[in-house]
């Protein structure tokens, strides 16, 4: 029987030859680092739903769903017809239109801490102009970000626990990041009451890793509100967790009320688009006033060509009145605890350590742990959990998972959305016990 791996070269002939081509043109022949893959990446050719398809003409289910930016699935009508609508008329007016008031208003809809708003191009953009909002208004410098929580890739942010992330960093714009460990409140304010020069902490509210190392609803509450005795701003990146969790995100689920949310993926609806938003203080550090001083030296600038394109605006806002009149995340969410169990039974049938946990509209696989608490906040201690992220384990079960036909997001996140129903999780959980039956053989697991 072929293994894994020659399954997988039979399989993509054509991603091969374009990986060989793309070389010459691109480092390691892709975009992203996340879609780099041993021995080769998949090329992919169009979706429709919760389905796509490469290249080679072979048909997937997909869980990546535009890297979490796709709750409505591959080419929903009402996008599709969106696009075709705002296409004909103007990509970039140059000018400000009355889409990105529409849009504005759709995100204030179903997130009430944002009273005023302004958008980006991506979530990257998000966070590093909420870092800037913060210490403008705050008047400190340093920022608090907890280990291994992911905020684009801007230096601040790629900046971690003493050391880099990646290379190209100035030693200096590292040290105005400070690094704790997630969950561990008293840490958070022995760090606060020693240094007053603190403008903000940022965090995954679901927990890193879009929620694969979760954290606990009680250390959302608890930072709530020793930020707000510090002084010192809370800013919710809910770039992934954004009318994902629920249509009022992490915030509305966990009720808790940041001073920023920075918001990516779902709010422009698979279009390249972001936004930050919070409290109209802060936010008016970006508005004129009619004063020379305050324009030219006290004011936070905010250029950026894309901003509120009206392309991504049309779509963004369609997406945002979907999710707020129908029930889309509902949709999802019941998808995700149908895979969950699905998983799960797959497991215990093949007797082998691992577990699927998560909650709203995402779910994650964890190997090499034996675990039967809950489901949905695993309690399972992070360095655990990062041992499975880290493992040799992922890499293969995502080239199983292609051979079988399912794209699981770094091996490990099943990002879902409303248009996977019963039959694709049924499929998946087929194709699952292929790939995990395969591991096994191959002593992968
Ligand atoms: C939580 C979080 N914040 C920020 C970002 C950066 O967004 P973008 O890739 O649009 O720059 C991401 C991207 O995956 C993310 O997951």
């Amino acid at each position: 029987m072929a293994t894994i791996t020659e399954e997988y070269k039979k399989k993509h002939p054509t991603s091969l030859k374009l990986y060989e081509e793309a070389k010459a043109s691109m480092p390691s022949g892709v975009t992203h680092d996340v879609r780099y893959l041993t021995p080769f990446p998949i090329y992919m050719s169009h979706g429709k739903g919760p389905r796509k398809w490469d290249v080679d003409g072979n048909e997937y289910i997909g869980y990546v769903m535009g890297h979490g930016a796709l709750i409505l699935g591959h080419c929903h009508p009402e996008i599709v017809a969106e696009v075709n609508k705002q296409i004909s008329i103007g990509t970039h007016l140059g000018f400000n239109t009355k889409l990105e008031l529409r849009w504005a208003k759709a995100i204030q809809a179903l997130m009430p801490s944002i009273e005023k708003v302004r958008f980006h191009s991506s979530g990257t953009e998000a966070t590093l102009m909420a870092f800037r909002l913060a210490r403008a208004f705050t008047g400190k410098s340093k920022i608090i970000k907890f280990i291994n929580h992911f905020h684009g890739w801007h230096d601040y942010v790629a900046a971690a626990a003493g050391k880099y992330t990646s290379a190209g960093i100035p030693k200096k714009t590292a040290e105005t990041m400070i690094m704790l460990p997630a969950g561990d409140i008293g840490m958070v304010e022995k760090q606060l009451k020693k240094d007053n020069d603190i403008a903000a902490v940022i965090l995954e509210p679901t927990g890193a890793k879009g929620g694969a190392l979760p954290l606990r609803p009680e250390f959302l509450a608890q930072l709530r509100e020793v930020t707000e005795r510090y002084g010192v701003l809370l800013i919710f990146d809910e770039v992934v967790t954004g009318f994902r969790v629920s249509p009022g995100g992490a915030q509305e689920k966990l009720n808790i009320k940041p001073d920023l949310t920075t918001l990516g993926k779902i709010v422009a609806g698979g279009f390249p688009g972001a936004a930050v938003g919070g409290k109209a203080e802060i936010l008016d550090m970006t508005a004129f006033r009619n004063d020379p001083d305050w324009n030219g030296y006290s004011r936070v600038a905010h250029p950026g060509t894309y901003n509120a394109n009206p392309m991504s605006a049309a779509i963004g806002s369609r997406c945002l009145e979907l999710i707020a009149s129908e029930p889309i995340n509902k949709q999802a969410d019941e998808a995700s605890v149908l895979l969950k169990k699905g998983l799960n039974e797959v497991i215990k049938s093949l007797g082998v350590s691992a577990f699927s946990h998560g909650y709203g509209a995402l779910a994650y696989m964890v190997f090499g742990i034996d675990y039967h608490g809950d489901l949905d906040i695993c309690a399972v201690p992070h360095e655990q959990l990062l041992k499975s992220l880290n493992s040799e384990a992922l890499p293969a079960f995502r080239r199983a998972m292609l051979n079988a036909g399912v794209d699981v997001m770094g091996g490990h996140q099943f990002i879902l959305s409303s248009t996977h129903k019963k039959k694709e999780i049924e499929e998946t959980a087929d194709a699952f016990e292929k790939a995990v039956s395969q591991m096994k053989t191959e002593g992968c697991l």
